[in-house]
């Protein structure tokens, strides 16, 4: 009787895991019509956000003040500095010029403490300038700077910036858990440069750049063919190459290369054909930004995790998916990170020990059954697909904007520059999202279209933009 009772138990949890499952796969779905759709919006507000810079577009569009993208000829020591997830790095690179290219290159990664990242705006600069000004003292014998000159940094900030120059630009708003009011319309390099002070630094901002920006630029000098550049990591964003006068609400002098650097902030776009769900709402009004940034919270790393962990706390309330009892560490927020999620859908063992392991270690939930662990399995799948799936509707509306999702006569590439730990190292999303590209290109067109991973090209590329833009260009170089 106890075997027939615990079978029956078993064939109703099966049952129950599939109408589940299914369930989810209908909210979640992204079918390719409806990416097309998707795109088309994108392209739309794309041409919304270039005309006004009211809130009359989801997009904001910003002109980066960028005008002309590396050229190989750069040279001398620069530095920079990269501020945009939870980690930041320093970098100092000697530009040796079209023979040397990137000639020496070093760098520092130090973590931001989380405290600092909901805290004051005073503490978070003097942070970044200690961790500067304790890497500036560890120049080597070999840097050296012509005589009189000051220390030059390309600083990368990776939230929306409204640019005032290619140097100034004043803060938006923060994204990505980071929420600091007192920086929120204030002059990010003003906010750098005072802190830079207070630690006795000499060093001049003479470049301001998204890390897209930075990414296209590192992506450029690598590559003719490079005209976007796409982040897929904490965050996620775009920006590629626009003609200027494709740009209505540009009013300064049409710069001579003809061409404009745009950062879309395409995280914060929204459309009405976005597959966004219930679990999507919930996390978005308990986020801290509700309302902003949807895209963004349906695709990138900081939220893949969260939103299956919200997933599967529904399922372990409403269908027992883990016992009777609720895993109160299920009800914990942003326990489960996409590396955790990412690790358990790359698990190819037969009995899905990963899963398993990654049950107990993050969520405390020791001897899931098979079956449960292929539903954990099959929900990763199910949003992790829904995110690479729409990121590459985002990527084909950019290249619809560009005329070149079509079949090209010429014979030079297109390439999208991508940078981020998720397109890097979640192998089944960004496999995805290329084969998505494909399927909404047709194979043609998709032949001659490229992604080139730049990994952590957003540094050498805002050290490169400072060194187009020093203050002493035109001097002589010796
Ligand atoms: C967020 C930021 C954006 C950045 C992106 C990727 O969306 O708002 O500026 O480019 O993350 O880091």
């Amino acid at each position: 009787l106890v075997v027939i009772r615990r079978r029956k138990a078993l064939a109703e949890r099966r049952a129950r895991a599939a109408s589940v499952i299914e369930e989810l796969e209908g909210i979640f779905s992204t079918p390719i019509e409806r990416l097309r759709l998707i795109a088309d919006e994108m392209v739309e507000e794309m041409h919304r956000g270039l005309t006004s810079d009211s809130s009359a577009s989801c997009l904001k569009m910003i002109l980066s003040y960028v005008d002309k993208l590396p050229t190989g000829d750069e040279k001398g020591w620069f530095y920079a500095l990269d501020l945009g997830g939870t980690n930041f790095r320093v970098i100092r690179v000697l530009l040796g010029g079209r023979e040397s290219r990137v000639a020496k290159q070093e760098y520092e990664e130090v973590s931001i403490p989380p405290h600092l990242m909901v805290g004051g705006s005073i503490e978070l600069f003097d942070f970044i300038a200690t961790a500067l000004a304790n890497f500036v003292a560890t120049e080597g014998e070999e840097f050296h700077l012509p005589e009189g000159r000051q220390r030059e940094l390309g600083f990368t900030f990776s939230f929306p910036v409204k640019q005032t120059s290619i140097s100034s630009g004043t803060l938006i708003k923060w994204t990505k858990g980071f929420s600091i009011e007192d920086t929120v319309g204030k002059d990010v390099v003003a906010e750098l440069t005072k802190a830079l002070e207070r630690q006795g630094l000499d060093m001049k901002v003479t470049a301001l750049v998204n890390d897209t920006i930075g990414t296209l630029a590192g992506g450029r000098y690598e590559d003719q063919g490079v005209v976007a550049a796409v982040i897929l990591g904490t965050g996620t964003n775009a920006a590629y190459v626009e003609h200027a006068h494709a740009i209505p609400k540009w009013d300064g002098l049409l710069p001579s290369s003809g061409e404009m650097v745009i950062n879309m902030e395409w995280g914060n776009f929204r459309s009405k054909d976005l597959p966004i769900t219930d679990y999507d709402r919930a996390l978005d009004f308990e986020s801290l930004n509700p309302g902003e940034q949807i895209y963004e919270k349906m695709i990138s790393g900081m939220y893949l995790g969260e939103v299956v962990r919200r997933v599967l706390l529904r399922i372990a309330q409403e269908a027992s998916l883990f016992g009777e009892v609720v895993p109160p560490r299920l009800e914990i927020p942003f326990i489960l990170r996409t590396p955790h999620m990412s690790a358990m859908h790359h698990d190819s063992s037969p009995d899905l020990r990963i899963v398993a392991a990654k049950l107990k270690e993050v969520l405390g939930i020791a001897n899931a059954p098979l079956q449960t662990r292929k539903m954990v399995m099959a929900i990763c799948d199910i949003v992790a697909k829904r995110g690479a799936r729409i990121s590459a509707a985002g990527i084909y509306g950019i290249l619809k904007k560009l005329g070149r999702h079509t079949v090209q006569t010429e014979k030079q590439k297109t390439v999208i520059a991508m940078d981020g730990g998720l397109y890097e190292h979640y192998s089944i999303f960004s496999e995805c999202l290329v084969d998505t590209l494909r399927e909404l290109l047709g194979e043609e067109a998709a032949s001659s279209v490229v992604i080139k991973l730049a990994n952590d090209g957003s540094g050498v590329g805002a050290a490169l933009l400072a060194a187009s833009h020093s203050q002493y260009l035109g001097f002589d170089e010796s």
